[in-house]
């Protein structure tokens, strides 16, 4: 388990925090194993029925800790990173995100992953993979061009600008926005109607709503794997982290 992630469940709900929230809840390999650890138990503890995942403080999760991709980044199929996200794309029980604040990288990756996500009125997402010198993950490069259609997918990826909630929601990210002090109340009790709701019925629904990604998902995952791995050790990815450590501007301009 990780000092960094809380894990309680009350009212048939896993509630689930990102408590790092010195360093915006940027997600470490022990966070990602403790995430993945509550997310597998849960399928098998029939005293939950909804996971509900949210963050402390100002930021949901800041992505990856980039400390760690440049010191212990992931080299296989085995890291605690895909072992997270495998168990995100497998949970039978419904996930619901609640986005405090902001939603870097993974943070907004996930949520592709979640059955119900649901916004502060500032939270703030990016998807800056390509400035980072990578390749998108968690599936994204499939599932946000189906969800947002290719000609905005295009500028969320390759541009990697921050977008607000509203942005989000007018794009079919988010299902509904809460303001700030409304979204842990307003998130919770849809979690609690969702954990009402007959369970084998919502666990059905949530699959043949994926059952299409489902199939097309392990094949673009190993494909980004796969270069994301690769693009982790390439310059352009060690001048972009490099410069983040640094508090500097990267400098791609020596690369073709
Ligand atoms: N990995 C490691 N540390 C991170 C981090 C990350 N992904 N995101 C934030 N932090 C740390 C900062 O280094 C800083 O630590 P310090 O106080 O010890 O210097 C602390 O969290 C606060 O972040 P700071 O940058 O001062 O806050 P901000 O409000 O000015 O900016 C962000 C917040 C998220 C916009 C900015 O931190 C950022 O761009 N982070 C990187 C996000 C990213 O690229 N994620 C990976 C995607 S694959």
């Amino acid at each position: 388990m990780s000092e960094h992630v809380e894990v309680e469940t009350r009212d048939a709900v896993l509630h689930v925090r990102l408590d790092r929230p010195e360093k915006k809840n940027a997600l470490t390999l022990e966070m990602y194993s403790a995430l993945a650890g509550a997310l597998e138990a849960a399928q098998d503890d029939p005293a939950v029925r909804v996971v509900l995942l949210t963050g402390t403080g100002d930021a949901f999760t800041a992505g990856n800790d980039l400390g760690d991709f440049l010191q212990r980044p992931p080299t296989d199929e085995s890291s605690p990173v895909l072992r997270f996200l495998n168990a995100l794309i497998s949970a039978q029980k419904p996930v619901v995100a609640a986005v405090n604040g902001l939603a870097v990288g993974v943070g907004t990756t996930l949520l592709l992953l979640c059955d119900l996500v649901y916004a502060a009125r500032s939270a703030r997402f990016q998807l800056p993979f390509t400035s980072l010198g990578l390749v998108p993950e968690a599936g994204s490069s499939l599932l946000l061009p189906q969800r947002v259609g290719l000609a905005r997918a295009a500028e969320l990826l390759l541009l990697g600008e921050p977008f607000d909630a509203e942005q989000a929601l007018g794009m079919g990210l988010v299902s509904a926005v809460f303001e700030d002090d409304e979204l842990a109340s307003g998130a919770e009790e849809r979690a609690r109607r969702l954990a009402a709701q007959p369970p084998t019925a919502v666990r059905l629904t949530k699959s043949l709503m994926r059952r299409a990604e489902r199939a097309a998902l392990p094949d673009q995952m190993k494909e980004e794997s796969a270069l994301f791995l690769e693009r982790l050790r390439s310059p352009e990815a060690r001048e972009a982290m490099q410069a983040f450590m640094e508090r500097r501007k990267p400098d791609f301009s020596r690369f073709h």
